[in-house]
């Protein structure tokens, strides 16, 4: 049993990621609305280390900008290797005596079983110095894991400086590494640039600390995939697919069903309720939440949206909405911010709907532009109705519109804001409504229809004479 020793995070984040052949810093780069390094502090969250340090160097403003609030960063200026990132990082960690946990910051794949795995194994084997091994593909060109002793390590050697026997060592260097921190402080002035790239590798201080004669350690843990650091934009969209199917599996083991899964994209901040069902080409970002039996897709897009209990999303793109129990929404809606259905409401094929409520048992069912409105319960909206809620005569704000219960409205209807419609009240068709409409009164708003007899034989006769 090893007494509980303190805990320090270092994440390794200034190297330039040229191979990216992209403006934006390496860890920057998003994938499933996370960044890289995000999601690379998103799998040490959960060890609640005492000290999360960033080492930024590349782009270092805008990686700095990124990060959420108690996490502390070191600055690289120049980024002369892995070791010197480290290096970068002592300053950060003085005063802290314990282990520290060293991580590549483009390990997008690494887990907390896996950083747990590497931290537990350091300190119950009362290791100096432990890196994460992972049996691997030889072809990769990634460090080869020198053994010692037991499961200890003697040292890692680059592939670059690898001999052809050691490039046929199949167990890899992950990038993950914890050290105890007096051995760390110890061993980083003592690296050395003599290698094929010329830069100080993090990797040499597990010979270091070896052949110092501590206690070194090779944990073997988590899944080939954790090797995948990311260089470059291919990297990124295996490892976008891989985390995606990551996703999709917890939540189909969790009760939701998801048609087509490799057509379906779920964001690591979505939740989803078992029962609910995901139809091929859903996708979910943001803080979208999924109740019981809703049904979404196909083909549909919806962002920091929430979807209540039983209610229908087809073929449409929702963003920044709530949609109540069993409502219906599509097939081809458009609900941009703000928008609210409440329970039994419709919004139905060719409807935009923006900062708008739409009362219980309501329905928006064909063709309509509604924005700015609060619409009461049980009312039908008919078909190509639309709120002129642009009045720039009237200041530069959107205008309101709102309508009581029971409200017919006939098609073609243009309610030019701000007006008010009363309960139980109907407009006629093609109207163009710019006063309220009192309570159970009928609005007919549009030029009278004139017959004129007779009027086509006259016109013929007229033109063959
Ligand atoms: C590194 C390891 C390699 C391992 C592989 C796993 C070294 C020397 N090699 O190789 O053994 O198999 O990861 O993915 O570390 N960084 C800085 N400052 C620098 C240079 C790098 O902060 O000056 C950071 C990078 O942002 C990155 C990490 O260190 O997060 C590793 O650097 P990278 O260039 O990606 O090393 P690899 O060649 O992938
Ligand atoms: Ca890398």
């Amino acid at each position: 049993m090893s007494a509980a020793r303190h805990l320090a995070v270092v994440v390794l984040a200034a190297g330039k990621g040229t191979r990216m052949k992209s403006d934006l810093p390496k860890v920057l780069h998003p994938i499933l609305g996370r960044t890289v390094l995000g999601w690379v502090l998103a799998a040490v969250e959960p060890l609640a280390a005492e000290r999360v340090i960033v080492v930024t160097g590349h782009g270092s403003e805008l990686v700095e900008a990124s990060l959420p609030d108690g996490v502390v960063t070191a600055r690289q200026v120049e980024q002369r290797g892995s070791g010197d990132a480290v290096a970068a990082a002592l300053p950060a960690l003085e005063g802290f005596s314990g282990d520290v946990l060293v991580v590549n910051g483009d390990g997008a794949l690494f887990t907390t079983a896996t950083m747990r795995a590497v931290v537990d194994g350091h300190q119950s084997r009362g290791s100096v110095a432990t890196a994460l091994a992972i049996p691997g593909d030889v072809a990769l060109p990634y460090g080869r894991v020198l053994r010692g002793a037991e499961d200890r390590i003697e040292r890692i050697v680059e592939a670059a400086d690898a001999t052809p026997e050691q490039l046929a060592i199949n167990e890899l260097n992950a990038g993950v590494y914890a050290f105890d921190a007096d051995v760390l402080r110890g061993a980083v002035p003592r690296l050395s640039d003599d290698n094929a790239n010329g830069e100080l590798y993090i990797t040499d201080l597990l010979g270091i600390a070896d052949s110092d004669g501590g206690r070194t350690l090779g944990v073997v843990a988590g899944g080939e995939e954790e090797l995948l650091g990311i260089n470059t934009r291919l990297d990124v969209a295996v490892v976008e697919d891989l985390l995606r199917t990551r996703i999709l599996e917890q939540l189909m083991l969790s009760g939701v069903a998801i048609s087509m899964p490799e057509t379906v994209l779920v964001e690591p901040t979505v939740r989803v309720a078992p029962d609910a069902h995901l139809l091929p080409g859903t996708i979910l970002r943001g803080s979208t939440r999924i109740a019981a039996g809703a049904i979404i897709g196909p083909a549909s897009e919806l962002v920091d949206t929430t979807v209540e209990a039983g209610a229908t999303v087809e073929r449409s793109v929702v963003r920044e909405a709530r949609i109540g129990t069993n409502a219906l929404v599509g097939p081809f809606a458009f609900l941009r911010p703000n928008t609210q259905l409440h329970e039994d409401a419709k919004a139905g094929a060719f409807v935009e709907l923006k900062n708008t409520v739409v009362g219980r048992n309501s329905k928006v069912p064909h063709l309509s532009y509604i924005g700015d409105t609060t619409i009461g319960t049980d009312t039908n909206i008919g078909a190509g109705n639309i709120t002129a809620n642009y009045r720039p005569e009237l200041g530069r704000g959107k205008q309101r519109t709102t309508i009581g219960s029971k409200v017919r409205t006939g098609s073609n209807t243009v309610l030019v804001a701000p007006v008010t419609l009363g309960n139980g009240a109907w407009t006629g068709a093609g109207s163009v409504v710019v006063k309220d409409v009192p309570a159970g009164a009928l609005a007919i708003a549009r030029a009278h229809q004139k017959n004129i007899e007779g009027y086509a034989e006259r016109t013929m006769e007229g033109a063959s004479s």
